[in-house]
C-alpha cells in the first residue's frame, strides 16, 4: 500500500468537497458512506475519484458516485442528485480507529480536497507551543497578566501528547505566545500526520527567519494565519505594540514568493483581523489583502472577557472595555454584512474563528452576549476536543474559563477517563453549565454563569479561558 507523501499535497486546496457521514469496520471490510462535490471548481463537479487514507497509507479509491443524495441536492442548488457514495474497502487491521480514516477528493483538474467528517470521527487538538512572546499587544492576556506562563514546550511534553497528535484531525499549535519563539515545536510538527489539518497563528515578525521551517512542514501545516488587526500603521502600532506592519507584510509576501516558486499551494497564507470598535471600518482593506494571498481571511470578534476590563491596560493606549464589539454591535453587524458581500464579489472566503463562529446579530441579550445562543447540550467540544496550555491547564476548549485539572500535577491528559472531565461532560450533555464553562463567551454559554458550587472558581467569572 502506498504511503501518503508530501508530493500528494502539492495540488492540495482548502475548500468544501463533501462529507463522510459513515464509517464502519467489520471483519476486514471498511464501509464508507457520504457524498462528494468539488464546490470550489467551476462548474460544480463530482470528483474523478476519492483517495481513501487510513493512518499514513492509501488503502483504496472510490470512483462510483451513483447513490442519490436528495438531502444534499436540496441543500445546495446546482448539485447533482447522484453525488453519494457507499463503498466497501477490503483491508486488514487489528484495532480499527475511525479517527484515522480520511478521504481526499481529486477533481477533474487534479486538485485535491479533503472531505469533512461527521464530528464523531474527528478530534481537535489545541496545543500551546510556547508562552513567550516578542510583542505586547494591548488586548492579549500575555501582555495584560504579569507573570503569564513563559514556558516553552519540551520534548517530554511532546512525548506526553504524542497519541493526541497521532489521532488528531485538526491541530492548532496555538496559545498565548508566539509560535516562532518555540524552540521545540518543529519536533511536534515532525510527529504530526500529513493527513491532519494544522493551523498556526503568528504575529509574523519572525517569519522571514523561518521560511524553511514553514515550507518544510507544509503539509501538515495548511494554514499560516498572520494576526494583523489593522492595515493602518498608526492603529497597528497601538494594537500590536512592538510589531512593524510593513515588516510583517513583507514577510508574508516573501513566504508566498518562495512557496509559489516551489510550485506548492501550502501553507495558505491567511490574514487575521480581530474585530474591535477601533478597526471595523477596515474590512474591505483586509479583503483586498486576502485576495493578494490565497483569498482566505480569518475574522474573530475581540473576546468578551470581563476580566480584561479594569486591567491596568484600561488607562493605556487601548482600553479593552471600550473595544468590545457589543458596544457597537448594530454598526458592526451592518459593516460585516457589507463586508461579506464585498468578499463574495472578490472571491474571498471569510473564515470565522473564536468563540463566536458566525456574524453577530447586532443586539445584545440579557447576558450582554452578542452572538446567536444555542443550548449547551449541543456543544460538541467535550466529546471531540482538547486544549492544553503549558502551565498545566487542560480544557475541552479554549473558551472554558477555568481548567478541568492540571495535567502536569495529575500526570494525565486523558479527558475520556479523568473524573472531573467525565462529570463536566455529563453536565454539558444534560444541559447544565459546569463551573469550568461559567461565563464563557462561546455560543453555548453566552456569558451565562454556572450555578455549580465550586470554591476554586470563587465568585469571579472570567471569559475566554484566561484565568491566570
Ligand atoms: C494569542 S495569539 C498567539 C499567536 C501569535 N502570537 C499571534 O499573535 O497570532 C492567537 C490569536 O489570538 C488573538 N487574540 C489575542 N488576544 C485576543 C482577544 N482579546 N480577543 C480575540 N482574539 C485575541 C490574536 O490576535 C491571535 O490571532
Ligand atoms: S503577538 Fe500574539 S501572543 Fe504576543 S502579545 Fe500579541 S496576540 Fe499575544
Ligand atoms: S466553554 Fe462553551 S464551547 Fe467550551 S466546552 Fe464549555 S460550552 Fe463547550
Amino acid at each position: 500500500m502506498k504511503i501518503l507523501s508530501k508530493d500528494f499535497f502539492s495540488r492540495f486546496r482548502l475548500g468544501d468537497a463533501g462529507f463522510l457521514d459513515n464509517i464502519r469496520y467489520e471483519n476486514g471490510v471498511l464501509l464508507l458512506g457520504g457524498w462528494s462535490v468539488c464546490k470550489n471548481e467551476e462548474p460544480y463537479q463530482r470528483p474523478q475519484k476519492i483517495h481513501v487514507v487510513y493512518g499514513d497509507r492509501f488503502i483504496g479509491e472510490i470512483t462510483n458516485f451513483a447513490a442519490d443524495r436528495p438531502d444534499v441536492a436540496k441543500a445546495f442548488a446546482g448539485f447533482p442528485l447522484e453525488c453519494g457514495f457507499s463503498e466497501k474497502i477490503y483491508f486488514a487491521c487489528e484495532e480499527f480507529e475511525p479517527l484515522l480514516t480520511e478521504l481526499f477528493a481529486e477533481s477533474g483538474n487534479g486538485n485535491i480536497y479533503q472531505l469533512h467528517k461527521d464530528q464523531k470521527y474527528t478530534f481537535l487538538f489545541q496545543l500551546e507551543p510556547t508562552g513567550k512572546c516578542n510583542l505586547r499587544c494591548a488586548q492579549c492576556p500575555n501582555t495584560v497578566y504579569s507573570g503569564f506562563n513563559n514556558r516553552d514546550i519540551s520534548e517530554e511534553d511532546i512525548d506526553a501528547v504524542s497519541d493526541m497528535i497521532r489521532k488528531s484531525s485538526t491541530i492548532c499549535y496555538d496559545g498565548f505566545g508566539e509560535f516562532f519563539l518555540s524552540r521545540n515545536i518543529h519536533k511536534a510538527l515532525e510527529k504530526t500526520p500529513l493527513r491532519s489539518h494544522v493551523i498556526v497563528h503568528t504575529n509574523g515578525m519572525l517569519l522571514d527567519k523561518n521560511y524553511d521551517l514553514v515550507l518544510n512542514n507544509a503539509p501538515p501545516l495548511r494554514q499560516l494565519i498572520v494576526s494583523l488587526d489593522s492595515l493602518r500603521e498608526d492603529r497597528y502600532g497601538v494594537i500590536r505594540e512592538g510589531g512593524s506592519l510593513w515588516h510583517v507584510l513583507a514577510n508574508m509576501r516573501g513566504l508566498k514568493k518562495r512557496r509559489d516558486r516551489l510550485g506548492r499551494t501550502l501553507p495558505y497564507i491567511v490574514p487575521n483581523m480581530k474585530i474591535m470598535n477601533l478597526n471595523f471600518d477596515e474590512f474591505e482593506d483586509f479583503i483586498d489583502l486576502a485576495a493578494e494571498f490565497d483569498s482566505y481571511l480569518e475574522l474573530v470578534y475581540l473576546y468578551d472577557a470581563r476580566k480584561m476590563s479594569g486591567s491596568p491596560e484600561e488607562d493605556g493606549l487601548l482600553a479593552y472595555e471600550k473595544q468590545q464589539p457589543r458596544f457597537h454591535s448594530r454598526q458592526i453587524a451592518t459593516a460585516v454584512e457589507r463586508a461579506m458581500e464585498y468578499a463574495r464579489g472578490k472571491g474571498v472566503c471569510i473564515v470565522w474563528s473564536g468563540a463566536c463562529p458566525e456574524p453577530i446579530r447586532g443586539t445584545k441579550d440579557e447576558n450582554d452576549y452578542i452572538g446567536t445562543r444555542r443550548p449547551i447540550y449541543e456543544c460538541p467540544m467535550a466529546d471531540c476536543s482538547t486544549a492544553m496550555q503549558l502551565d498545566g491547564k487542560i480544557m475541552f476548549c479554549v473558551w472554558q474559563t477555568s481548567p478541568l485539572f492540571n495535567w502536569r500535577v495529575e500526570e494525565t491528559t486523558d479527558l475520556q477517563r479523568h473524573p472531573r472531565a467525565v462529570r463536566a461532560r455529563a453536565m454539558i450533555k444534560k444541559g447544565i453549565i459546569p463551573h469550568e464553562c461559567s461565563g464563557a463567551c462561546c455560543q453555548f454559554v453566552g456569558r451565562e454563569i454556572s450555578l455549580e458550587n465550586n470554591n476554586s472558581c470563587g465568585n469571579e467569572v472570567y471569559s475566554g479561558g484566561w484565568q491566570a
